[in-house]
């Protein structure tokens, strides 16, 4: 971070970075220390939280924002060791959230019926240490798979010391993701689920094969929807399936300004982006 507040995202083995600030070594430095540019100007160097990397992060479509990911993550009351499916993957935002919330005891798995998305998504969920580098997405199809592996073992063989680095970083991570391409209206093949978490374009259409793979003891399921028709018949689908506690929630955020003139809530905002509904499965 600049002494202007503005934020960098770099890999650990950069060793100068410059900007309209002047240029600053980052070698022997740690994170946590604060460094003088050449020309003087304060940087002070952080560790990334998950949010920093999440906003940085490259994505194929629209992500979750952290006001939604919010409400499923504690209106669902997720915990650590569950096991959570989710669909569709998209750029793996909230995957990550998911993933950290059930760490190293719980998994995650992931549906993504796009092949070129799950792809990027794979590259997001490495950089964060929850798959590891060049691990399988189950159903990508072999061709696609072969001349992947192909570019990762001529990089990794071109250079030994990021052999070593990516055994150490595997040291670090939750390594609790998996990746599968499906269409999950087809079917959900795990049972036993704890939480199902549905951001896709008709949920509807998964709430039975939830029903079927939930555990019935403590089963949840959490449904992100833009539109309110498609709010609608998500909840009717859920009730015709017995569903218990069905609620719909919408979450505004407004930032407030505080400065020496007074206080007010901030002039613009998030409008809208979507409906959360979070139901529990009926025990039979
Ligand atoms: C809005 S995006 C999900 C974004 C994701 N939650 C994130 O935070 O990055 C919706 C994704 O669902 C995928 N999708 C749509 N229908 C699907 C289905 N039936 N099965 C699996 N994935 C599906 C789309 O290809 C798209 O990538």
């Amino acid at each position: 971070m600049d002494e202007r507040e503005k934020k960098y995202l770099l890999k650990k083995e950069v060793n100068t970075f410059g900007n309209d600030l002047g240029v600053i070594n980052l070698e022997d430095v740690k994170e946590g220390s604060v460094i003088e540019s050449h020309n003087g100007h304060r940087f002070y160097l952080l560790e990334p939280t998950l949010y920093d990397i999440v906003k940085k992060m490259k994505r194929s479509v629209t992500t979750l924002l952290p006001k939604d990911i919010g409400i499923i993550l504690t209106y669902c009351g997720i915990e650590d060791g569950e096991t959570v499916v989710e669909a569709g993957t998209g750029s793996g935002a909230l995957t990550i959230y998911l993933a950290n919330a059930v760490g190293k005891n719980g998994k995650v798995i992931t549906y993504e019926k796009r092949p070129e998305f799950a792809k990027l998504a794979r590259k997001n969920l490495e950089s964060v240490g929850l798959i590891k580098k060049g691990q399988k997405i189950i159903g990508l199809d072999e061709e696609d798979e072969c001349i992947e592996n192909k570019e990762n073992e001529e990089n990794r063989e071109n250079n030994k010391e990021n052999i070593e680095k990516n055994l150490k970083e595997e040291e670090n991570g939750l390594y609790n993701v998996i990746q599968k391409i499906g269409d999950i209206t087809e079917g959900v093949e795990e049972k036993n689920i704890d939480l199902i978490v549905l951001d896709m374009p008709d949920p509807w259409n998964v709430v039975e094969h939830a029903k079927n793979s939930l555990n019935r003891a403590k089963g949840r399921i959490a449904i992100y929807v833009p539109y309110m028709e498609q709010a609608k018949k998500s909840v009717e689908a859920l009730k015709k399936h017995g569903f218990l506690e069905v609620q719909t929630v919408e979450s505004l955020v407004r930032n407030i300004e505080i400065t020496e003139k007074g206080v007010r809530p901030s002039t613009r905002m998030i409008g809208h982006t979507g409906y959360i509904i979070c139901a529990r499965v009926r025990p039979e």
